[in-house]
């Protein structure tokens, strides 16, 4: 078996396959004559026949049954071997384009530099940006991969969840609401707001909070990102919800989660690309990544 090459398994393969040397021949683009005589070279490698002929039928023999199997194993295991080459390759070197909502770039960074150290040779790219220019630059396929809170329901897309990202109402600890239980969203309403630019997820989700019970809120400040609305809560000047990721950094107590109804809102962190756009095995690593590894908020609330 030890002088038996790979080319003679390859062409067995085939002709236990097909049950056929003339078949076996055409699919490997051999001819016939060279077909038998590497089957003669490895019947005699075997050391016993590896098939029967009567007339033009075929038969394998036991040994060649048990063969074929074995060929077929090696083959496979060969393929994986070929395929997790490709992979390393793709990613000892390239590039890593990612786009992530506003609110995301208080973790984002963390997953990428983990990605970043464990893959040293892949250049990797963050674009920060609100909801509605995230969804434009993914029409665009401006970058690879994106993360967002709540993937468009009419974009051409493949999103997947990959860790909570729930909204909380948030106040100032010395607010009348705070430590108050099961406030009515009513009630709720009727604080003066702080929210987020409209095109901001976190505005969208706070908006669809309230008109879900036909509750219109009035924002008493629009404010450009999660620090200010942040800032502004801590000067008491309203209350607001954001997602709870934006309230990692700081200190238990800093600000009063309120006990509202319908409060937390769960909702999900998605990874998206545009259906159907080439990507790269640097984004493919990272996108199993994230699902893979599942990270948790980390959140100290
Ligand atoms: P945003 O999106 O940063 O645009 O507000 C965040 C989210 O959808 O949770």
């Amino acid at each position: 078996m030890r002088h038996a090459t790979f080319r003679q398994l390859e062409i067995f393969e085939a002709i236990a396959r097909h049950l056929s040397f003339t078949r076996a021949a055409e699919t490997l683009h051999l001819t016939q004559p060279t077909v038998s005589m590497q089957m003669k070279k490895l019947a005699d490698s075997v050391g016993e026949p590896l098939v029967h002929q009567t007339g033009k039928r075929i038969e394998l023999t036991e040994t060649g049954q048990a063969l074929a199997v074995a060929a077929r194993d090696i083959f496979t295991v060969l393929e994986r071997f070929e395929d997790d080459m490709a992979a390393r390759r793709g990613l000892r070197r390239g590039r890593l384009r990612l786009a992530a909502v506003t609110t995301a770039s208080y973790f984002a960074p963390r997953l990428l530099g983990e990605f970043a150290r464990r893959h040293p040779g892949i250049e990797v790219s963050l674009r920060v940006c609100n909801r509605e220019q995230l969804i434009a630059s993914l029409n665009e396929h401006l970058d690879e991969l994106y993360i967002l809170g709540t993937p468009p329901e009419d974009a051409a897309l493949v999103a997947r969840p990959f860790m909570e990202n729930p909204l909380v109402a948030i106040a100032a600890p010395d607010h009348p609401l705070a430590g108050r239980h099961r406030i009515g969203l009513a009630e709720l309403a009727e604080q003066p707001w702080l929210l987020r630019e409209s095109g901001s997820g976190t505005r969208k989700a706070v908006e669809k909070l309230f008109a879900q019970r036909g509750i219109t809120i009035h924002p008493r400040l629009e404010l450009g990102s999660n620090e200010a609305i942040k800032q502004a809560v801590l000067a008491g000047l309203g209350i607001s919800a954001l997602s709870k990721q934006a309230l990692d950094l700081h200190p238990t107590g800093q600000f009063a989660i309120l006990d509202a109804e319908d409060c937390p809102v769960r909702r999900h962190w998605f990874i998206a690309r545009p259906a159907g756009a080439p990507h790269s095995a640097a984004a493919s690593a990272f996108e199993r990544f994230l699902l893979d590894s599942r990270p948790t908020a980390g959140t100290t609330l």
